[in-house]
């Protein structure tokens, strides 16, 4: 699909199928661990706002609330046993997100890239797709299923896999900045950038192998605040103004 939006404004989405990227701290709000009622109910109207448009929309979540294995790794903790532990968090972050999308009346469905069929879906791609075609939000869990890949990659991993039209990565600030607006005040946003830039320049915007698979499958990527009430709504609107543009 990947292909231009088909509208840049009004109540009609300008895109029919995204992928949103989430990471587990983004689920903790202001707990410092865990998963926040009220992100999670945040989220959910977010979202519900826009499958009521018609758009489909499928998730990938990491795990970051709830089992960060860099630490582990730095004090010897064997590194493919802590990534199996962050693909675990990610399934449980994922169940939560299932659980208050139904709770305004949408549904879901988990898929995930490890097999864990007593509590959810193993990814098939097929049947995937048919749920987003039925509407279902679908949350996709345990990354790649693989050990040494970012939940970034799984993210721009299946949107290519479902032909997003556009993926979206919902961080804390409201784009990419030249530099971290946190720590230098002359850091300025960028509106938008390509792939070769973000490269380049390491932006963090996300890690080198998620970049460069969007890239070379042409994904569109827009970095944005997911405080921001209506954000989705007016992203998937296509409204450009909120936010970063990262393309080819
Ligand atoms: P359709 O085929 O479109 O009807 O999709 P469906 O997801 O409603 O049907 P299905 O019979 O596949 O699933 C019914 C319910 O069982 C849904 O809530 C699925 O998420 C769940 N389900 C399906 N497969 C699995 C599985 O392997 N493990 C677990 N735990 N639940 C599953």
């Amino acid at each position: 699909m990947n292909q231009q939006p088909a509208a840049e404004s009004g109540a009609k989405p300008a895109y029919k199928r995204i992928l949103l990227k989430l990471s587990g701290e983004a689920l903790m709000g202001d707990l410092g661990f865990g998963i926040s009622p009220d992100v999670m109910g945040f989220l959910a109207k977010e979202l519900k706002g826009i499958v009521d448009m018609g758009v489909q929309v499928a998730l990938v979540v990491g795990g970051g609330n709830i089992f960060r294995g860099e630490g582990l790794a730095r004090a010897g903790m064997d590194r493919v046993t802590g990534d199996q532990m962050g693909m675990l968090a990610t399934v449980i972050n994922a169940l939560a997100i299932q659980d208050a999308i139904e709770r305004v009346g949408l549904e879901a469905r988990v898929q995930s890239a490890i097999r864990i069929n007593e509590v959810c879906e193993d990814f098939i791609r097929r049947k995937a797709i048919r749920h987003l075609e039925k509407g279902r939000v679908l949350v996709f869990a345990a990354g790649t299923g693989n050990p040494f890949f970012t939940t970034d990659s799984a993210a721009a991993l299946r949107a290519i896999e479902i032909s997003a039209d556009l993926m979206l990565k919902a961080t804390k600030v409201d784009g990419i900045y030249t530099a971290d607006p946190k720590k230098d005040p002359n850091a300025t946003r960028y509106d938008e950038l390509t792939y070769d830039e973000a490269l380049d320049r390491r932006l963090g915007v996300m890690d080198q192998t998620a970049l460069v698979l969007c890239r070379d499958h042409k994904i569109r990527l827009r970095v944005y605040d997911m405080d921001r009430p209506n954000a989705l709504h007016r992203i998937v609107s296509g409204d450009s103004s909120l936010g970063t543009l990262v393309r080819v």
